[in-house]
């Protein structure tokens, strides 16, 4: 397995990150804030292209403290689900942010803050953040945050099941895409949400809107190494939450 762990646990407690450049141009960037933000703070090719293994793992493991089992798994199904090979660099790199696009491959429809593809057989889903989306989201963190100092795992549930409520004239999620879109706010708790898992507004703002690490906002790299035990725990909170709200707010289709 790629590099030792003792090195990324030191860094856990460390604040020292990389600064942030906005994509230029000829910059690829994809539907995922979370690896568009590591593009943006140098620790995945700056140009989002030919994106190898090692990188993703690394990254995943420096920036966002994922755990070596679940860094791996990542990077390894990325790469294997993703990436291409070319004779000049037989590691099969993703490559470049914005094949994450590909409609229904990873992405999915009913996303927080990405518009839906435009239509069911379209081959990409718009990878650009949709401002009215983005807008909606930081009003209920602020919502949140004077309710109860921050988003929440059950919050998440309330906002998952209300953007599957307006999204899905596409048809349903497929069983994976649902958990897939409980995973994407996961993550977006474990690693904004800090000790006591409610995420600022402010960091939101950052982290989706300028796919920056809200390091000037007073973020500091999760502490608690993201494992997939804790990470599916959260998924399952959300996930009751979004059930419990949608028993409790019967749609009027229905
Ligand atoms: C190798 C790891 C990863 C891959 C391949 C990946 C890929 C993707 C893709 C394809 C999407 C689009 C899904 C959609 O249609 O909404 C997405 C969304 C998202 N990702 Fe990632 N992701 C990874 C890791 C992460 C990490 C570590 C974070 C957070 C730190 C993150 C945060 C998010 C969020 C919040 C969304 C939802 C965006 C929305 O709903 O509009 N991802 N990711």
């Amino acid at each position: 397995m790629p590099s030792s762990p003792s090195k990324f646990d030191d860094l856990a407690t460390t604040s020292a990150f990389k600064p942030w450049t906005p994509p230029g141009p000829d910059d690829s960037r994809g539907p995922c804030p979370g690896l568009n933000t590591l593009a943006n703070h140098g620790y995945l090719p700056h140009d989002g292209k030919n994106i190898s293994f090692s990188q993703l793992y690394k990254a995943l493991r420096e920036v966002y403290n994922i755990s070596i089992p679940w860094a791996f798994i990542l990077a390894s199904g990325t790469v294997l689900q993703m990436g291409e090979f070319f004779l000049s660099s037989p590691h099969l790199p993703l490559p470049n942010l914005h094949k994450l696009a590909l409609h229904n491959k990873i992405e999915h429809d009913s996303s927080l803050v990405h518009a839906n593809a435009p239509s069911k057989d379209a081959k990409w889903a718009p990878a650009h953040i949709d401002d009215e989306l983005l807008k909606r989201l930081l009003d209920q963190a602020e919502a949140a945050a004077v309710d109860h100092g921050g988003l929440t795992p059950e919050d998440f549930g309330e906002i998952r099941a209300l953007r599957d409520r307006a999204a899905l004239s596409n048809g349903p999620l497929t069983t994976v895409q649902a958990r897939l879109a409980w995973s994407e706010s996961t993550f977006l708790m474990m690693v904004l949400g800090g000790v006591d898992e409610k995420i600022k507004p402010e960091y939101l703002k950052a982290f989706i809107g300028e796919e920056r690490l809200p390091i000037e906002e007073g973020w500091v790299r999760p502490a608690k190494k993201i494992g997939l035990r804790i990470f599916n725990d959260v998924v399952v909170r959300i996930k009751k939450a979004q059930i419990s709200w949608e028993k409790a707010n019967p749609s009027e289709k229905a």
